[in-house]
């Protein structure tokens, strides 16, 4: 295989370049994998509707978050430590995510510090946070990613604790010398010591996550930014109500790519029942299984403004560096502006829940 078609082709490719450990520890979900595989399948479970005889001669995937206009709605979700798939790492993301037109979120789990990310970056870049419990540190975070220009925080939400990942506990996955959370290094020398050994990071993360943490300081959060505050990693549309009502100004649908909770739902599942209880107050980006087009239409007919995606752009960094992360993002997306035209759908907002329904309905 020269170049890959389709995600599932680069997957395949990026398996091949990967050391075991890092492709187990990207491909990981937690205890059985039920959540990863259900988010695959969902997809797989929903029918288009689709239109006839429409006029889909000019099809367009530009879309429009919080005043940014991209040529995508793909964006690239936070995920950890891009130094292990590219020497450049998440430098060579964010040029690869902007060449696509994209958005990209960055992890606080970075391998690269977060301004030099933004200076290489020539797109709006998102920055992730997990809420340290020492809140000092956190709002010092908080004001270096708004210092190097970051549009938005991202908070992950879904994380009291790190979720089990067998696979990496078998592999005694760990960060090798010379590849550190580096924008967390001040937070605590635990950070520095603990990655570089053990079996999985389950010990290592644990000091950086705080399982206190309550609506309460979301709306902290939010007051304290002055940047626009997403809410990631929630399932169940009254967590989405009490996001509005603490101050956020979008939610992320999201069950960490399965590796959380295991027997949490598909995310496209619940999107549905998020988006009415949110009822248009702010906007709903997902993830979660998305490796084609046709997901993504999906999951924008059932109401997301925006979808992102987290193995896709690993799998185009290994196989390709910044050019990698591209291709993968421009598959995705000339998948995306294909299917809307099979569809008899020009722009993004003819994309209505009523072109969507599971099978035999
Ligand atoms: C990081 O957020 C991970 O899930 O490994």
């Amino acid at each position: 295989m020269s170049f890959p078609l389709n995600i599932e082709e680069t997957e395949v490719l990026a398996r091949g370049k990967l050391p075991r450990d890092v492709f187990g520890y990207y491909s990981g979900a937690a205890w059985d994998a039920q959540t990863l595989r259900e988010n695959r399948e969902a997809y797989q479970r929903l029918r288009i509707h689709y239109h006839v005889l429409r006029d889909v001669s000019r099809c367009s995937t530009e879309c429009e978050i919080f005043g940014e206009k991209l040529s995508t709605p793909v964006f690239a979700a936070p995920t950890a430590f891009h130094r292990l798939a590219d020497a450049e790492g998440e430098v060579a993301t964010a040029r690869g995510v902007a060449a696509a037109g994209s958005l990209m979120t960055l992890s606080s789990l970075s391998t690269c510090r977060l301004e030099d990310v933004a200076a290489a970056a020539k797109g709006p870049l998102w920055f992730q946070l997990y809420i340290n419990k020492d809140r000092g540190f956190t709002r010092d975070l908080v004001q270096r990613a708004v210092r190097a220009g970051y549009k938005a925080l991202v908070v992950t939400c879904d994380t009291p604790r790190w979720g089990v990942r067998e696979t990496d506990l078998r592999n005694g996955f760990h960060l090798p010398p010379g590849i550190e959370p580096v924008n967390l290094m001040a937070s605590d020398t635990r950070s520095q010591s603990l990655s570089h050994q053990g079996a999985g990071l389950g010990d290592t993360m644990s000091w950086m996550l705080d399982p206190t943490l309550t609506w309460k300081d979301i709306a902290w959060l939010a007051g304290e930014a002055n940047l626009p505050v997403l809410v990631k990693g929630l399932c169940r549309p009254d967590d989405a109500v009490l996001a509005v009502e603490h101050g956020a100004a979008g939610v992320v649908v999201s069950n960490h790519g399965g590796r959380q909770l295991d027997g949490a739902p598909a995310t496209i599942e619940v999107l549905p029942q998020i988006v009415e209880a949110v009822g248009g107050r702010l906007p709903v980006v997902i993830d979660g299984g998305i490796r084609r087009g046709t997901d993504v239409l999906k999951a924008l007919a059932l109401g997301a403004c925006a979808v992102q995606v987290g193995r896709p752009v690993l799998w185009g960094l290994a196989v390709g560096g910044a050019d990698g992360v591209t291709t993968a993002l421009e598959i995705l997306r000339h998948e995306l502006e294909h299917a809307m035209a099979l569809a008899g759908c020009s722009t993004l907002a003819d994309l209505t829940p009523d072109l969507v329904r599971p099978g035999g309905q």
